[in-house]
């Protein structure tokens, strides 16, 4: 691929946990499906995951595996571009630029800095305590990821609307000091459609996240799988009784993981668990299979993948290439605006 031609869609993924069902539901597909209409770039962002991961290990081993994960999700490097946030200095030289153009009292109404605050006050302490440079600064990277790829639009959880407004918020004041010579282009937040429910539940019926652990993992062994589904917790409501799909986390999980791959299972399903006759055992059975039908083939690859010296290497240094070819345009008209070029 090229430069993009169209308009420009760029979704970061911060590499802080193992993928988990989710995140495949409610992050991944919806924004894989944009490269159906937009040029697409996806990148893994590292340096974000610094803020709060502090085992080098573990975090080597997040950023190699969130990058499998999405590439064996059916992320086609072919057709867009995939890169490591780290691999293209460009945007933290830029990140430098655009924090003197923005104003501090913005950043103290950031919602994850204010959430921090706000937890140190209520429980007594120091409003500042445990709060690093680097969340503090969070929203000021974010925006330098978005505006050196000249991004049309930025498809984000609800959570993360606040940065994209942050970011074009930032890019206007820039403009307005260095419109004449540069000006970035204004981005946009997109909720993507996740074609189903908001949240999926997990193993305790809470929203499935890392936080909770509560996940199911998107890659774990057969067996490993099959004893977690087993867990999701059911009532007492005997076999023959009528039940309600709808209250049921295993339904829900089932329904919103296969809204088209097992359309027909997943109808039937409903019918039979409404009728009775179906029970909680069996109901699990069937999100089993249907779940190891379509991981199968995913974790093959994600192991493939993962194996030392595999093509992921290759595939993330040619992405990292045609990222930073459109980084350092961006770059090099902003030195040359504010003056240092
Ligand atoms: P976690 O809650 O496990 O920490 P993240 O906050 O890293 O997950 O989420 C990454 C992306 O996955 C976000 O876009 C978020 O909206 C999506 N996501 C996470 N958990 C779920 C869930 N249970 N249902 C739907 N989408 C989810
Ligand atoms: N902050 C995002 C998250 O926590 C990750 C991210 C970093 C991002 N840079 C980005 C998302 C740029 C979109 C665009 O999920």
């Amino acid at each position: 691929m090229s430069e993009p031609a169209g308009k420009v869609s760029l979704t970061g993924i911060k590499p802080s946990g193992e993928v988990h069902l989710g995140n495949l539901v409610g992050a991944i597909r919806p924004a894989l499906r944009l490269a159906e209409q937009y040029d697409s770039m996806y990148f893994i962002a590292d340096y974000h995951a610094l803020t709060s991961i502090r085992d080098p290990q573990l975090l080597r081993h997040y950023s190699r595996s969130v990058a499998a994960s999405w590439l064996a999700a059916g992320l086609d490097p072919k057709r867009t571009t995939f890169y490591v946030q780290s691999d293209v200095p460009e945007i933290f030289e830029l990140n430098w630029v655009l924090s003197c153009v923005t104003g501090k009292g913005l950043m103290n109404r950031a919602h994850a800095y204010k959430a921090a605050r706000d937890r140190n006050i209520e429980a007594g302490e120091d409003p500042d305590v445990g709060v690093n440079m680097g969340l503090y600064n969070y929203p000021i990277l974010m925006a330098a990821d978005i505006l050196i790829m000249e991004t049309d639009v930025v498809p984000v959880g609800k959570d993360q609307v606040q940065h994209v407004e942050y970011a074009a918020d930032i890019a206007g004041s820039f403009n307005h000091l260095y419109g004449d010579t540069y000006s970035f282009k204004i981005p946009q937040a997109i909720i993507p459609d996740t074609g189903a429910g908001d949240v999926l539940p997990g193993l305790d019926g809470r929203k499935m996240s890392k936080s909770y652990d509560n996940t199911i993992p998107l890659f774990l062994p057969e067996n490993k799988l099959k004893k977690l589904v087993r867990r999701i917790p059911t009532d007492s409501t005997p076999v023959e009784a009528p039940k309600d799909p709808d209250s049921s986390a295993v339904f829900q999980i089932l329904e919103q993981f296969a809204p088209e791959s097992a359309a027909d299972v997943v109808a039937d399903t409903r019918k039979r668990l409404e009728e009775g006759g179906m029970g909680w055992g069996e109901l699990k059975n069937v999100l089993f299979e249907v779940l190891n039908a379509e991981l199968a083939p995913m974790r093959e690859r994600y192991n493939a993948y993962m194996e030392p010296g595999s093509e992921l290497d290759e595939v993330l240094a040619r992405g990292a290439e045609r990222a930073r070819g459109r980084a350092s345009r961006v770059l090099s008209a902003v030195r040359k605006a504010v003056g240092i070029a």
